[in-house]
């Protein structure tokens, strides 16, 4: 294994604490896959499967040969991963499809996919004697890094925007005891900040440049597609801030190809918000140029504007034939209230993913047929205010067209029983 640069393909040493090539290029793993072939194969890592204990219960470690070389007893997991991948009917009728798949990334430990990538880039960053971790984020990166600073018994530093950071997240990142930096600034100039911070050295970032945090993230491809009993799906669909997830994906897909448990690559379907869509400007541009913007959205978790890992997003996109949607707000919460509504729930950015499917498919991208997998990302109790906000109206928003307002009663069984008559009559 090596670190290679995106760019200019210069390599750097496993342990040295670059996150960029002298060229300004971001890092990958590079592994040669070809002694692996016999190793990981469908029947071992289904074998894997029955390991209840320890970090090989991960749904992260159970693919270890493809995140990091590590001793099992030097692993800090929670352990991770093992989400469920649910067929819902109602949400596959919304969105015009015969057969939708929400995998669930919101069931991770703290409730969000970032806690996959965590457990790599923590291992690492105490594996080479780290002793503070560093992130900006948008709330989820920060409760999970947060969490397994808490884990590994170290200190955790996180910058986020001021004012801009879901009351979940917010509540999650002080509790676990990280150092909480409040950015009086939006997301993009926190990211800007851990940049200048990675290059003094004397902290390790965990923002998705670093690269062990896209090989944790990997893995939520490789168990969906085992889940699926290695039968790949046509669309993967997620939604993009930063594009480390989307990144990550593009590396999965050809490394599952590499290795032969995959026979055809699945297509990508990175949707972003439009108040935040400088990857879907660029992918209508056919990628020749790349402009940031000033990002505004409800869904705050995917408030950027500058993603750091655009380049190899591109990638990802161009190798899966994949496509860039963009959703409006009132889009993402009418498909949050129908993912929410159906029992399953996730928190605003995810709904993009869903919202985005539904567009694609009704633009004739996404054919009806097709096997599409939506990725929900975080839990729906991320962000009560946002549900709240839906249901009951409320800071110059109206209330939404699924709106379940609770109803006040005196505290009589009769006022019961009249709630109850209206509620049967109107089903
Ligand atoms: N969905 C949720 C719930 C997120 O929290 C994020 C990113 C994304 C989607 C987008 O993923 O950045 O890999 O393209 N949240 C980051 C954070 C930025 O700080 O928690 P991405």
């Amino acid at each position: 294994m090596i670190l290679g640069c995106i760019e200019c393909a210069t390599e750097y040493r496993l342990s040295t604490p670059v996150y960029r090539c002298h060229c300004g290029g971001l890092l990958e793993i590079i592994r040669d896959l070809s002694s692996l072939r016999e190793v990981l194969t469908r029947e071992e890592l289904d074998r894997r499967q029955a390991v209840r204990q320890g970090p090989l219960a991960s749904g992260v470690w159970r693919y270890r040969e493809l995140v990091l070389d590590v001793p099992q007893d030097q692993i800090i997991s929670h352990p991770e991963g093992n989400t469920n991948l649910y067929n819902n009917q109602q949400i596959s009728r919304w969105t015009d499809l015969d057969n939708l798949l929400l995998k669930h990334e919101g069931e991770n430990p703290t409730g969000s996919f970032k806690d996959r990538g965590m457990t790599a880039g923590i291992t690492h960053a105490v594996k080479n004697g780290a002793s503070v971790v560093a992130c900006a984020s948008t709330g989820n990166t920060s409760s999970s890094l947060a969490s397994y600073a808490a884990l590994a018994g170290i200190r955790a530093l996180v910058l986020m925007p001021e004012g801009m950071v879901s009351v979940g997240k917010l509540s999650q990142t002080i509790a676990y005891g990280a150092t909480t930096l409040e950015v009086r600034g939006d997301f993009d100039q926190a990211m800007a900040i851990i940049e200048e911070l990675s290059q003094e050295g004397q902290v390790y970032i965990l923002n998705s440049i670093n690269p062990y945090r896209l090989e944790g993230q990997k893995t939520i491809v490789f168990e969906m597609i085992q889940q699926m009993g290695w039968a790949a799906p046509d669309w993967i669909a997620l939604p993009g801030g930063n594009l480390g997830n989307a990144s990550g994906f593009g590396k999965a897909i050809e490394e599952l190809k590499d290795l032969g448990l995959i026979n055809r690559r699945p297509r990508l379907a990175v949707i972003q918000s439009e108040g935040a869509n400088p990857f879907y400007n660029a992918f209508k541009n056919q990628f020749s140029e790349f402009k940031p913007v000033v990002a505004e959205t409800l869904a705050t978790a995917i408030r950027i504007g500058n993603p750091v890992s655009y380049r190899r997003a591109m990638r990802a996109i161009l190798k899966t034939d994949g496509v860039v949607e963009q959703v409006s707000d009132s889009e993402i919460l009418d498909a949050k209230a129908v993912v929410d509504r159906a029992g399953i729930g996730c928190e605003p950015a995810s709904a993009a993913a869903v919202a985005g499917v539904r567009k694609l498919v009704r633009a004739g991208v996404i054919k009806r047929g097709e096997t599409v997998v939506a990725l929900l990302t975080g839990h729906m109790l991320k962000d009560p205010s946002s549900i709240i906000r839906y249901h009951l109206g409320g800071d110059g928003f109206a209330a939404g067209e699924l709106a379940n307002r609770p109803i006040v009663i005196e505290p009589r069984l009769d006022e019961v029983a009249r709630v109850l008559d209206a509620a049967v009559s109107t089903r």
